[in-house]
């Protein structure tokens, strides 16, 4: 299949797009083995959307057991070639408040243990990709752009900072992410930005803040119940967002 404008993996609190019309369904194997869930393929705004739950749909696989390999190999076997990443934060710099939409252009990776390369079976070819800039430029530059046209408020640029998770951070952990330069704190930023270049695909992070990371902002304790409630306003305007994405 191909002509799919544009593929989303939806995180923490976007299990689906309530907007996607004449939606079909995909189980996909790859040989990575199984992705998250069923693939939803449907029409936005007049362009192809395919659609992943990356925790799949009743959030059971916890970030450090995502097949990420799976998830993006299945996205590009079914003819994805840009890869629109949701994945749902917490905030460290003033600029990342709770509800702010965020277009990161860096991360670090502080994760382990994770399947991070495609180049892992015995007689894979070894891969050193090009990572400096560890989301597709151009892909960036159009959310930006769509953003404007869109009308949908976004920070353009930060660094995510991708740790292991599932508990979330202590604050001297935040701290030193805070020194290293981190803005932004999530659990699934990689391997999957690593991998998407393995593979070839344009692939970029639409963050979206649902709490102040450990010990930042009013250093409250962080619930379920806020990061859920903050997605859900902070995500209103991406189905117009990610249909002029798709269009460009
Ligand atoms: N830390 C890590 N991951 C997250 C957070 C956080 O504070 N909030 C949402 N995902």
């Amino acid at each position: 299949m191909s002509g799919i404008a544009l593929a989303v993996i939806g995180g923490t609190g976007v299990y689906r797009l309530a907007a996607l019309a004449d939606v079909e369904t995909r189980e996909v194997e790859t040989r990575f083995g199984k992705p998250s869930g069923p693939i939803r393929i449907g029409h936005l705004l007049g362009q192809k959307v395919a659609f992943l739950a990356r925790h799949g749909e009743g959030h059971s696989v916890p970030p450090h057991q995502v097949n990420y390999r799976a998830n993006l190999a299945a996205l590009k076997d079914i003819g994805a070639t840009r890869v629109l990443a949701l994945n749902t934060v917490g905030g460290i710099t003033e600029r990342f408040g709770p509800r702010v939409l965020a277009c990161p252009d860096q991360i670090i990776d502080y994760t382990w243990g994770r399947i991070s390369t495609i180049c892992e079976e015995p007689g894979s070819e070894v891969l050193h990709v090009d990572f400096g800039e560890p989301y597709t430029p151009l892909l960036r530059h159009k959310i930006a752009a769509a953003a404007r046209v869109t009308g949908v408020k976004l920070v353009d640029g930060g660094c995510y900072g991708a740790t292991q998770g599932p508990r979330l951070e202590t604050k001297a952990e935040i701290a030193r992410m805070r020194r290293d330069g981190c803005d932004l704190v999530g659990m699934t930023g990689m391997p999957e930005a690593g991998l998407a270049r393995e593979l070839g695909l344009d692939y970029a992070c639409l963050a979206i803040v649902a709490n102040w990371a450990a010990g930042c902002g009013t250093g409250e304790e962080i619930t379920m119940a806020e990061v859920l409630a903050n997605v859900e306003a902070a995500s209103a305007g991406l189905p117009e967002l990610i249909g002029e994405l798709a269009r460009g």
